[in-house]
């Protein structure tokens, strides 16, 4: 409780919010229509500018992808204090990482009928379907996590996007590297030499971040060599393995691990230490999330850095965006989307968020 409130005031302080996509025209009832800084004003003034909604008394359904995912423990969470903490009566459903039971639970709250849905897609290719049976039951809808299309989410204009731009916590990632004394050269032979453990490849997150966490480095001039890029799915145990088997392969070549998120890389850290290897010594190391664990790392120096996801930022923004719904905004195609800034996160800032 007194990390979820020290986040949601650093929060408060770093959010961020942009309107993706600048078309600008969210309809007459929605404050968020005139590109990102109004976006950003809007995030902040809930009150006057937006019809009324319901306060409190609702009955809000959340889908959860899956419940064992130790960022989405954090934002489910989070989720679901602020929503009680307004008066609304919310249930969670865990997806259990299965796109067809998680449209079972959807179709059982709207024959239930909530007043609104919150929804972190199990399968982002699912979000057509997941679209079209929510404008049919016309229930004000917020997407959070994995981010679908504009295009997909033109389909219904009582639908919003809440989640952050992915490809910012992927250079966040390669700035961390830059910002080590040898930019991540350890050994000197003038390369970068890394392993990418990567989350659910269908997830845009994991895609950006293995792809921008290295583009930081390369538009900075540094040369780089893949030694190895595999799926671990956000998964710690997986992240380990991954990581145990390069090192047994690769040993002392490694000079950077790159992990989508912070699970994997604890994971990661975990097969490091068993290797003899010293993080930001002979070998860095850096994730995204800034899960409890890797806030105690970074500190101690066993992570050379994270990324805040900020989960409690997020879930703020995602009550705020239904709210707006419940109060009768509708969003214009191409400005769905509302994101919240990442944050570096290195030992020289770490207890901000401890
Ligand atoms: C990412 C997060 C991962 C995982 C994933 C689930 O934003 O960094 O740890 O939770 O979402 O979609």
């Amino acid at each position: 409780m007194r990390k979820l409130l020290a986040l949601a005031l650093a929060a408060a302080m770093a959010l961020s919010l942009a309107a993706c996509g600048g078309s600008a025209d969210s309809g007459d009832t929605t404050p968020a229509d005139t590109g990102a800084s109004d976006a950003a004003d809007a995030a902040q003034d809930t009150g006057d500018a937006v019809p009324d909604a319901p306060a409190g008394g609702g009955t809000i359904g959340v889908c959860i992808y899956k419940f064992d995912d130790a960022f989405m423990t954090t934002y489910r969470n989070a989720l679901q204090e602020i929503l009680e903490g307004k008066g609304y009566s919310v249930t969670v459903q865990d997806g259990n990482n299965d796109q067809s039971k998680q449209n079972e639970q959807i179709n059982t709250y709207i024959t239930q009928g909530v007043d609104a849905l919150i929804i972190n897609p199990v399968m982002t290719s699912a979000a057509d379907q997941i679209i079209a049976t929510v404008k049919e039951a016309g229930i004000p809808t917020v997407l959070i996590n994995r981010e679908p299309t504009a295009e997909q989410m033109s389909a219904y204009d009582k639908l919003v996007y809440v989640g952050c731009d992915a490809a910012q916590s992927g250079t966040f990632q390669g700035e961390l590297i830059l910002d080590t004394p040898n930019k991540g050269d350890i050994n000197g032979d003038g390369k970068v030499s890394y392993i990418m453990i990567q989350g659910d490849p269908e997830n845009i997150d994991a895609q950006l971040r293995t792809e921008y966490s290295v583009k930081a480095l390369t538009d900075a001039g540094v040369e780089v060599e893949e030694l190895d890029s595999q799926r671990g799915d956000w998964d710690r145990e997986k992240g380990q393995t991954i990581c145990a088997n390069d090192l047994a392969q690769y040993g002392d070549q490694i000079e950077v691990v790159f992990c989508n998120n912070d699970d994997m890389a604890i994971g990661a850290l975990q097969s490091i230490q068993a290797a003899g290897r010293t993080v930001n010594e002979d070998i860095y190391l850096v994730g995204v999330d800034a899960l409890d664990a890797a806030l105690t790392e970074v500190a101690n120096g066993n992570m050379t850095g994270t990324v805040l996801n900020d989960a409690v930022g997020q879930a703020t923004a995602a009550v705020e965006e239904m709210e707006k719904l419940l109060g009768g905004a509708t969003y214009a195609s191409g400005s769905q989307s509302v994101y919240v800034d990442y944050v570096k996160v290195t030992p020289d800032n770490v207890a901000d968020f401890q």
